[in-house]
């Protein structure tokens, strides 16, 4: 399975989504790719938010190594499953999607409440965003395994 973890600025919340899915895919032994994108590339190059470097380091996960891209075309190719952080991410996710991948496109927290689209709070301008965005992430991280493995 190659997954892919989707928000706005590939800094906060899908590193966060990346680094919890690794982990879990490594615990299980599978042989997943994991990776994740912003759909806006303001802050392409750059480190994971420092705020979410440091809550997932509190949880035995390293992500300082990531580096934030934007979305490409070819990861509608590329990967099986693209999970958007919120609503607006999984819309511009869409718009840019051809008919047959539209399908890919996920809402995460579906995974955890299906069918009620709801969206990971964006913790950019809340410091104690960080741990509640972890533990949601780290829930549904579990039902994607549980789901796709
Ligand atoms: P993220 O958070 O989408 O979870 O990475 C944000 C990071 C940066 C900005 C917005 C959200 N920004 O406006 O620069």
């Amino acid at each position: 399975m190659k997954v892919l973890m989707v928000c706005l600025g590939n800094i906060c919340r899908s590193p966060l989504a990346e680094g919890i899915l690794k982990e879990k895919v490594k615990q299980k032994g599978l042989d997943w790719k994991v990776d994740s994108a912003g759909t806006g590339g303001w802050h392409n190059g750059e480190q994971p938010d420092k705020r979410s470097i440091r809550v997932a380091k509190k949880y035995g996960i390293d992500i300082a190594d990531q580096i934030s891209r934007q979305v490409r075309s070819i990861d509608y190719e590329e990967f099986d499953l693209i999970f958007a952080m919120d609503k607006q991410n999984y819309e511009n996710l869409m718009l840019l999607a051809e008919k047959e991948e539209k399908s890919k496109i996920k809402l995460i927290l579906n995974e955890v409440y299906p069918n009620q689209n709801k969206s990971v709070p964006d913790p950019y301008w809340d410091d104690d965003g960080f741990e509640k965005v972890f533990r949601m992430l780290d829930e549904a991280c579990d039902k994607i395994i549980e789901r796709y493995m």
